[in-house]
This record gives structure tokens, C-alpha cells and sequence, in this order.
């Protein structure tokens, strides 16, 4: 079984890559939607909530673990790896492939403002980026319009304003909510803007980690298992309107928990 963790459900992205390129496996999926957002807590915060929605996953049977949010990966990741002694597989925002594909090397990273101030991100830019203009941009706020499944239209026109002049031409979505408005984004940018996020990078990965550790059998797929630490009516609801029960090929069922 493999978990995949998030604030909320900037993770689904990823489990549908999972789905596609692993549907054999089962799949936890935790939502710490009681601790949203996480792009707006300080690292210490961050370190034990990523730690908490890990534990779900694993006492509910993982043995192995995607961390699908960019703020937890950048934030506490190595934190988390010394807690557990499973593989931990983190999302690192997608600055290196952005280097490559830019023409112009002027480059748009947006995110949260703990992913976008962290040393991590900082680090990133400095090893791939420094021949190249990346203009880093915090969002705060639009992860939680998709969180509230609201349109994001008129936040995203305020966002984007300071990566049209100059014009980028490649940007990076280094939030995993961001990848779910990814219409609504290339609509404001305009359509010669390349969007790259690291949801298919990510399943890859763990699917590398799923089978060096796996003895694949032939046993009966089960179902898979959606957890929330915040309102389950409300994650029902988004798990509908993004298709991903649709994706759940052999089924879910849903849980509420407390923190
Ligand atoms: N999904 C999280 C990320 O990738 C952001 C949402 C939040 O602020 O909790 O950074």
C-alpha cells in the first residue's frame, strides 16, 4: 500500500499518476485539511503536522510514502525520513526541467510563500538557475480557492500581474494544488507560456521505490482508502468534482479522523 500525504488535496494530481502508472497498487491518500494551509505555517509546524498525516498513512498500512505538497517536501522532508523507516518519495519544484525548456531564460516560479522563501527553493535556484531570470512569485491564498473549490479567475489575474512584464515563457507550478486551475492558469498567462509541474516525475519515482521494494503477487486488488483530518462532506466533494472517484478503479471508501 502507498500513501500519499498533502494539506489538502494538492495531492490528487499525483494519485492519478499513481493510478495510471501503478493500478495494482492500493493507495491511502491523507488529507490534513484541519492543519490547511501549510504554505502559510513555519517550518516547525509544518514538520510535525507532515509527521502526523505520515503516521495515518502508515498505521492504515503504508509502506511507502508520497509526499504530493511542495511546502511539506521543501519544509520538513528530511525531518521526516530520519522519523520513519519507510522511503519517503517528496515533491521538489520543477526548476532544473524549466531551465531546459525556457528559450528566453526568463522563468515564473509561483508557490506558497513557505515553499517560495525556503532555503530549500533558494538552494534550487542557485545550483540550476543562475545563469537564467527567475522571478519567484508567492501566491498567497490560491491554494486556498481551489481548496474551497471556488473560481480562481479573479485571484489569479492579481497572482500572475508581475510575471507578464517581463514576459516568462516557461513557469513553473511549484504548488501541487496549482496543476488542478491548470486550464484556468494557461488562460491567464496566455497560451505560449509553457506550465510544467512534477505530478508524472513524482509517480515515477515512487513507482521506481514500489518495485524494488515490492514481490508484486497475484492477489485482489482492494480498494483504496481517502482520509481527512477536516470535513469529510466537504473532501467528498472534491474527491467527485476532480474525477478521482472516477480514477478509483476498484473502489474507496472515506474516513474522518481527528488530529
Ligand atoms: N499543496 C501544497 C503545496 O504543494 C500547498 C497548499 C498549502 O498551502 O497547504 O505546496
Amino acid at each position: 500500500m502507498i500513501g500519499i500525504v498533502d494539506s489538502g488535496i494538492g495531492g490528487f494530481g499525483v494519485y492519478r499518476e499513481v493510478k495510471r502508472l501503478l493500478p495494482r497498487a492500493r493507495i491511502v491518500y491523507v488529507a490534513d485539511q484541519a492543519h490547511f494551509p501549510y504554505g502559510e505555517k513555519t517550518e516547525a509546524e509544518i514538520e510535525q503536522y507532515l509527521c502526523g498525516i505520515i503516521d495515518i498513512a502508515v498505521r492504515n498500512g503504508a509502506m511507502m510514502v508520497i509526499v504530493a505538497c511542495n511546502s511539506a517536501s521543501v519544509a520538513a522532508l528530511e525531518y521526516a525520513r530520519k522519523k520513519f523507516n519507510i522511503p519517503i518519495v517528496g515533491t521538489i519544484p520543477a526548476i532544473k526541467p524549466a531551465v531546459t525548456t525556457s528559450h528566453s531564460q526568463h522563468i515564473g516560479v509561483i508557490g506558497t510563500p513557505a515553499t517560495i522563501t525556503s532555503a530549500y527553493y533558494q538552494n534550487l535556484i542557485h545550483e540550476f538557475g543562475a545563469e537564467s531570470t527567475i522571478i519567484p512569485l508567492a501566491c498567497p491564498g490560491l491554494a486556498d480557492t481551489i481548496e474551497r473549490l471556488e473560481d480562481p479567475r479573479e485571484r489569479l489575474e492579481t497572482c500572475l500581474a508581475p510575471l507578464r512584464e517581463p514576459r516568462v515563457d516557461t513557469l513553473v507550478l511549484a504548488c501541487t494544488h496549482y496543476p488542478l486551475i491548470r486550464d484556468e492558469i494557461q488562460e491567464v498567462m496566455g497560451k505560449d507560456v509553457t506550465l510544467l509541474d512534477v505530478s508524472e516525475a513524482v509517480a515515477r519515482q515512487a513507482k521506481h521505490v514500489f518495485e524494488a521494494q515490492t514481490l508484486d503477487t497475484d492477489e485482489e486488488v482492494g480498494s483504496d482508502l481517502f482520509v481527512t483530518t477536516g470535513d469529510a462532506r466537504h473532501f467528498k466533494k472534491q474527491i467527485h468534482e476532480y474525477g478521482i472517484d472516477q480514477c478509483a478503479v476498484n473502489g474507496y471508501s472515506m474516513e474522518a479522523v481527528h488530529p
